[in-house]
Protein backbone atom coordinates (compact mmCIF):
# COMPACT_ATOMS: atom_id res chain seq x y z
CA UNK A 1 0.00 0.00 0.00
CA UNK A 2 1.39 3.41 -1.25
CA UNK A 3 1.66 6.19 1.52
CA UNK A 4 -0.09 9.59 0.79
CA UNK A 5 0.12 13.10 2.38
CA UNK A 6 -3.59 14.14 3.50
CA UNK A 7 -4.05 17.55 4.14
CA UNK A 8 -6.93 18.97 6.29
CA UNK A 9 -7.37 22.85 6.51
CA UNK A 10 -10.63 24.78 7.30
CA UNK A 11 -11.88 27.34 9.88
CA UNK A 12 -11.02 26.72 13.66
CA UNK A 13 -12.81 24.44 16.15
CA UNK A 14 -14.41 22.36 12.49
CA UNK A 15 -13.04 19.50 14.22
CA UNK A 16 -10.25 19.00 11.95
CA UNK A 17 -7.82 17.85 14.97
CA UNK A 18 -10.44 15.41 15.96
CA UNK A 19 -10.82 13.68 12.50
CA UNK A 20 -7.18 13.99 11.78
CA UNK A 21 -5.49 12.40 14.80
CA UNK A 22 -8.57 9.44 14.43
CA UNK A 23 -7.67 8.84 10.84
CA UNK A 24 -3.71 9.32 11.56
CA UNK A 25 -4.50 6.90 14.31
CA UNK A 26 -6.58 4.18 11.56
CA UNK A 27 -4.19 4.53 8.94
CA UNK A 28 -0.90 4.46 11.16
CA UNK A 29 0.41 7.52 9.71
CA UNK A 30 2.05 10.42 11.36
CA UNK A 31 -0.29 13.28 12.99
CA UNK A 32 0.78 16.72 13.15
CA UNK A 33 -1.27 20.13 14.41
CA UNK A 34 0.45 22.80 13.11
CA UNK A 35 -1.92 25.36 14.78
CA UNK A 36 -0.51 23.69 17.75
CA UNK A 37 3.16 25.01 16.53
CA UNK A 38 1.55 28.27 15.75
CA UNK A 39 0.11 28.40 19.38
CA UNK A 40 3.32 27.41 20.76
CA UNK A 41 5.37 30.65 19.23
CA UNK A 42 2.47 32.73 20.37
CA UNK A 43 2.73 31.36 23.99
CA UNK A 44 6.38 32.05 23.51
CA UNK A 45 5.60 35.61 22.63
CA UNK A 46 3.61 35.74 25.57
CA UNK A 47 5.97 34.72 27.68
CA UNK A 48 8.71 37.63 26.74
CA UNK A 49 5.98 40.33 26.59
CA UNK A 50 6.30 40.78 23.09
CA UNK A 51 2.49 40.54 23.11
CA UNK A 52 -0.30 42.27 25.11
CA UNK A 53 -3.67 43.41 24.83
CA UNK A 54 -2.38 46.46 23.15
CA UNK A 55 0.93 46.22 21.90
CA UNK A 56 2.26 44.06 19.64
CA UNK A 57 6.10 43.80 18.99
CA UNK A 58 6.67 42.14 16.21
CA UNK A 59 10.22 42.75 15.18
CA UNK A 60 11.34 41.53 18.89
CA UNK A 61 9.20 38.30 17.79
CA UNK A 62 11.31 37.94 14.74
CA UNK A 63 15.12 38.77 16.20
CA UNK A 64 13.98 35.55 18.65
CA UNK A 65 12.49 33.32 16.31
CA UNK A 66 15.88 30.98 16.59
CA UNK A 67 15.94 30.48 20.02
CA UNK A 68 12.01 29.08 19.67
CA UNK A 69 12.59 25.02 19.55
CA UNK A 70 9.10 23.40 18.58
CA UNK A 71 9.26 19.80 19.18
CA UNK A 72 6.51 16.77 18.97
CA UNK A 73 6.50 13.76 21.43
CA UNK A 74 4.09 10.70 21.40
CA UNK A 75 2.32 10.19 24.46
CA UNK A 76 1.42 6.90 24.06
CA UNK A 77 -1.81 7.31 26.57
CA UNK A 78 -3.47 9.68 24.92
CA UNK A 79 -2.61 8.19 21.46
CA UNK A 80 -1.22 11.60 19.65
CA UNK A 81 2.07 13.73 20.16
CA UNK A 82 2.13 16.54 22.77
CA UNK A 83 4.00 20.01 21.83
CA UNK A 84 6.88 21.14 23.40
CA UNK A 85 8.21 24.91 23.67
CA UNK A 86 12.35 24.60 23.88
CA UNK A 87 12.05 21.15 26.16
CA UNK A 88 9.14 21.84 28.03
CA UNK A 89 5.61 20.26 27.20
CA UNK A 90 2.90 23.09 26.85
CA UNK A 91 -0.21 20.83 25.07
CA UNK A 92 -2.22 22.08 28.14
CA UNK A 93 -0.53 26.14 28.00
CA UNK A 94 -1.54 26.99 24.63
CA UNK A 95 -5.10 25.98 24.68
CA UNK A 96 -6.17 28.84 26.35
CA UNK A 97 -8.34 31.23 25.13
CA UNK A 98 -5.85 33.94 26.01
CA UNK A 99 -3.74 31.72 23.34
CA UNK A 100 -6.27 31.96 20.80
CA UNK A 101 -6.91 35.87 21.32
CA UNK A 102 -3.00 36.49 19.96
CA UNK A 103 -1.96 33.61 17.71
CA UNK A 104 -4.14 34.84 14.51
CA UNK A 105 -2.15 37.89 14.88
CA UNK A 106 1.48 35.97 15.14
CA UNK A 107 0.53 33.73 12.46
CA UNK A 108 0.47 36.66 10.36
CA UNK A 109 3.98 37.44 10.68
CA UNK A 110 5.77 36.27 7.23
CA UNK A 111 9.25 34.97 8.74
CA UNK A 112 6.96 32.76 11.76
CA UNK A 113 5.36 31.43 8.86
CA UNK A 114 8.66 30.79 6.94
CA UNK A 115 10.10 28.71 9.84
CA UNK A 116 7.14 26.49 10.56
CA UNK A 117 6.32 25.86 7.50
CA UNK A 118 9.91 24.70 6.26
CA UNK A 119 9.59 22.63 9.24
CA UNK A 120 6.47 21.00 8.63
CA UNK A 121 7.80 20.21 5.13
CA UNK A 122 10.82 18.38 6.93
CA UNK A 123 8.39 16.47 9.07
CA UNK A 124 5.75 15.35 6.36
CA UNK A 125 8.49 14.52 3.60
CA UNK A 126 8.20 11.03 3.31
CA UNK A 127 4.88 11.12 3.19
CA UNK A 128 2.20 8.96 5.41
CA UNK A 129 0.97 12.33 6.85
CA UNK A 130 -2.22 13.57 8.48
CA UNK A 131 -1.27 17.05 8.66
CA UNK A 132 -4.28 19.80 10.01
CA UNK A 133 -4.17 23.31 9.71
CA UNK A 134 -5.18 26.51 7.51
CA UNK A 135 -2.63 26.55 4.67
CA UNK A 136 -1.58 22.92 4.50
CA UNK A 137 -3.32 21.80 0.65
CA UNK A 138 -2.30 25.35 -0.51
CA UNK A 139 1.14 26.28 0.56
CA UNK A 140 3.14 23.25 2.44
CA UNK A 141 2.02 20.48 0.57
CA UNK A 142 -0.17 21.79 -2.67
CA UNK A 143 0.62 18.08 -4.33
CA UNK A 144 -0.82 16.43 -1.36
CA UNK A 145 -3.02 13.24 -2.83
CA UNK A 146 -5.96 14.04 -0.57
CA UNK A 147 -6.99 17.69 0.36
CA UNK A 148 -10.10 17.80 2.95
CA UNK A 149 -11.65 21.81 3.69
CA UNK A 150 -13.90 21.73 6.72
CA UNK A 151 -16.26 24.30 7.92
CA UNK A 152 -19.03 24.45 9.78
CA UNK A 153 -21.16 27.47 11.35
CA UNK A 154 -19.43 30.06 13.52
CA UNK A 155 -21.92 29.66 16.39
CA UNK A 156 -21.58 25.43 16.20
CA UNK A 157 -17.89 25.82 16.14
CA UNK A 158 -17.86 28.41 19.15
CA UNK A 159 -20.38 25.85 21.12
CA UNK A 160 -17.94 23.15 20.69
CA UNK A 161 -14.79 25.23 21.55
CA UNK A 162 -17.17 26.78 24.82
CA UNK A 163 -17.72 23.45 25.83
CA UNK A 164 -13.99 22.25 25.55
CA UNK A 165 -12.85 24.74 27.41
CA UNK A 166 -15.71 24.84 30.01
CA UNK A 167 -14.99 21.20 30.59
CA UNK A 168 -11.10 21.57 30.95
CA UNK A 169 -12.38 24.33 34.08
CA UNK A 170 -11.56 27.53 32.04
CA UNK A 171 -14.00 30.25 33.06
CA UNK A 172 -15.30 31.37 29.89
CA UNK A 173 -17.89 32.50 28.38
CA UNK A 174 -19.89 31.59 25.02
CA UNK A 175 -19.75 34.97 24.15
CA UNK A 176 -16.45 35.64 24.41
CA UNK A 177 -15.45 32.55 22.79
CA UNK A 178 -17.76 33.10 19.45
CA UNK A 179 -16.43 36.24 19.65
CA UNK A 180 -12.57 35.35 19.56
CA UNK A 181 -13.91 32.03 16.32
CA UNK A 182 -15.14 35.21 14.35
CA UNK A 183 -12.15 37.48 14.67
CA UNK A 184 -9.28 34.74 14.07
CA UNK A 185 -11.96 34.04 11.14
CA UNK A 186 -11.43 37.19 9.52
CA UNK A 187 -7.86 37.36 10.44
CA UNK A 188 -7.20 34.45 8.77
CA UNK A 189 -9.07 34.78 5.81
CA UNK A 190 -7.68 38.37 5.38
CA UNK A 191 -3.86 38.37 5.78
CA UNK A 192 -1.61 38.44 3.47
CA UNK A 193 0.78 35.60 3.89
CA UNK A 194 -0.60 32.51 3.36
CA UNK A 195 -4.60 33.05 3.96
CA UNK A 196 -6.69 30.79 5.01
CA UNK A 197 -8.36 29.41 1.09
CA UNK A 198 -9.83 26.58 -0.12
CA UNK A 199 -7.53 24.60 -2.10
CA UNK A 200 -9.15 24.52 -5.76
CA UNK A 201 -8.61 20.49 -5.13
CA UNK A 202 -10.16 20.16 -1.73
CA UNK A 203 -13.03 18.31 -1.04
CA UNK A 204 -15.68 20.84 1.25
CA UNK A 205 -16.90 19.23 4.29
CA UNK A 206 -19.40 21.13 6.34
CA UNK A 207 -19.86 19.25 9.54
CA UNK A 208 -22.25 21.54 11.45
CA UNK A 209 -25.02 18.28 10.69
CA UNK A 210 -22.82 15.44 10.93
CA UNK A 211 -21.94 13.44 13.95
CA UNK A 212 -18.31 12.36 14.34
CA UNK A 213 -18.95 9.24 12.78
CA UNK A 214 -20.34 10.11 9.92
CA UNK A 215 -17.60 12.34 9.62
CA UNK A 216 -14.70 10.03 10.03
CA UNK A 217 -16.34 7.13 7.91
CA UNK A 218 -16.34 9.54 4.66
CA UNK A 219 -13.13 11.20 5.41
CA UNK A 220 -12.03 7.58 6.09
CA UNK A 221 -13.65 6.24 2.58
CA UNK A 222 -11.74 9.48 1.00
CA UNK A 223 -8.30 8.44 1.86
CA UNK A 224 -8.97 4.71 0.92
CA UNK A 225 -10.21 5.61 -2.39
CA UNK A 226 -6.39 7.33 -2.56
CA UNK A 227 -4.30 4.99 -0.84
O1 LIG B 1 -5.87 25.05 14.52
P1 LIG B 1 -5.89 26.09 15.61
O2 LIG B 1 -7.22 26.71 15.81
O3 LIG B 1 -5.28 25.60 16.87
O4 LIG B 1 -4.91 27.22 15.06
C1 LIG B 1 -4.66 28.40 15.79
C2 LIG B 1 -4.32 29.54 14.86
O5 LIG B 1 -3.04 29.30 14.24
C3 LIG B 1 -5.27 29.78 13.69
O6 LIG B 1 -6.38 30.60 14.06
C4 LIG B 1 -4.36 30.49 12.70
O7 LIG B 1 -4.24 31.86 12.99
C5 LIG B 1 -3.00 29.84 12.94
N1 LIG B 1 -2.66 28.78 11.98
C6 LIG B 1 -2.15 29.17 10.76
N2 LIG B 1 -1.72 28.22 9.89
C7 LIG B 1 -1.80 26.93 10.17
C8 LIG B 1 -2.35 26.51 11.40
C9 LIG B 1 -2.80 27.47 12.29
O8 LIG B 1 -2.07 30.35 10.46
N3 LIG B 1 -1.34 26.02 9.29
Amino acid sequence: MSKITIAIDGFSSTGKSTIAKQLAKHLGYIYVDTGAMYRAVTLYAMQNTFVSPDAFYKEALISSLNDIKITFQFNEQLGFAEVFLNGKNVEKAIRTLEVSSYVSKVAAVTEVRQKLVEQQQEMGKNKGVVMDGRDIGTVVFPNAELKLFMTASAEKRAERRFKELSDKGDAVTYEAVLKNVEERDYLDTTRKDSPLVKAIDAIEIDNSHFSLEEQFDKVLKLSEDKI
